[in-house]
């Protein structure tokens, strides 16, 4: 063999095996090289043109991993262990399948605000409950100038319901919030997963240095639950004690009356007006209850045409005639 022939040679296996590494590389590292990618649109191109060469080498890749020496060469290629577990989300805020197998990274505070897309860096990302997303392409609202640019660099949490946008709102701590702010918040974590990409997990209040979620993090998701659950309840109270119309007026006072639809529960009896009394609490609002039939508890018992008219937390109002769908009153 002529010397020329073995330098090609050489030189064909060289390329060859420098391909399938490259390849290699490509594949264990798909989700870093996509997020650099969307960082950096001009690298677009280039990976194109590359992912069309590249898979030559994929056919190559079982005659190189058949010799021991070149096997060990591949094997360094293993992807890093996960520098961090998988979420420990729970059912309200579990992001989609394809977030759970991406690598997730840790962030310091100090290295979110550097994301804040300003020219030069990179960015915008943002946090909420403790959850890093990049929303680059939200750029409008969360990079310089956007109407929203200061949930950028941080984890704002409280903000996204509070609505408190000053230094002082910005802010993670979301102990103390109303049932209604706690649903809002995962919503908002909804709308983060399903609208803009998952990266990873900010150090601090709601995940440790090694990604494990905190004492804090478990309570915010208990907050989270019980609201949906006082949720599911009150949806159960207002299907039996459907709230009543009602309207002010300066001559006759106030007027509360029942229909099939009133209180937005759409049902097939109108019911009379009562005063439900919530456990514990001296103040009440007016329920249309039905009156006829089986209690709602116990929907079997016969002998009994009074409905719900019994239950102990309700009360006639004064001067209404207990068994018309409509009363005037002076409301307290
Ligand atoms: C608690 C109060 C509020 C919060 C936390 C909030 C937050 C946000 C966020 C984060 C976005 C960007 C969503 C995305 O990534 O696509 C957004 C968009 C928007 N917000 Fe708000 N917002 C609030 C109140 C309001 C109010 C009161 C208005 C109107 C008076 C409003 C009008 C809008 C509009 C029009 C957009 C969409 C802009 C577009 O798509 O070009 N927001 N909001």
């Amino acid at each position: 063999m002529n010397s020329f022939v073995k330098t090609f040679m050489v030189a064909s296996v060289c390329v060859a095996l420098a391909g399938v590494i490259i390849q290699e590389v490509i594949e264990r590292h798909k989700a870093e090289i996509s997020q650099i990618l969307d960082e950096n649109p001009s690298l677009k191109v280039a990976s194109e043109t590359a992912q069309e060469i590249f898979p030559v080498f994929r056919f190559l890749r079982p005659i190189f991993t058949y010799f021991p020496s070149l096997r060990k060469v591949l094997s360094f290629l293993q992807p890093t262990p996960e520098s961090t577990p998988t979420t420990g989300s729970t059912s309200h805020t579990t992001p989609p399948t394809s977030i759970k197998k991406m690598k997730e990274k840790l962030f310091t505070p100090e290295q979110l605000k550097a994301y804040d897309g300003k020219d030069g860096n990179k960015g915008p990302y943002l946090a909420i409950l403790g959850r890093v997303y990049n929303v680059r392409k939200g750029k409008k609202h969360y990079g310089p100038g956007g109407g929203y640019e200061f949930f950028s660099g941080r984890d704002a949490s409280r903000a996204y319901v509070s609505g408190d946008f000053t230094e002082a709102g910005l802010i993670d701590d979301v102990s103390g919030l109303s049932s209604t702010d706690y649903i809002g918040l995962d919503e908002w974590v909804k709308f983060y997963n399903t609208d803009y990409k998952y990266v990873g997990k900010l150090i601090g209040r709601y995940y440790d240095e090694n990604g494990e979620p905190t004492p804090y993090y478990y309570d915010t998701q208990r907050w989270i639950a019980q609201a949906f659950a006082e949720k599911e309840n009150d949806n159960q109270e207002k299907k039996m004690f459907p709230p009543c119309n009602s309207e002010w007026n300066p001559e006759t006072g106030s007027r509360l009356w029942c229909t099939k639809r009133s209180g937005g529960i759409e049902r097939d009896w109108v019911g009379v007006p009562r005063k439900l009394f919530m456990p514990g609490q001296s103040k009440s609002r007016c329920a249309c209850v039905k009156n006829f039939g089986p209690p709602s508890h116990d929907p079997k018992r016969i002998n009994h045409d009074r409905g719900d008219l019994d239950h102990p937390n309700l009360q006639e109002y004064p001067k209404c005639v207990p068994d018309q769908p409509e009363c005037y009153v002076k409301l307290d």
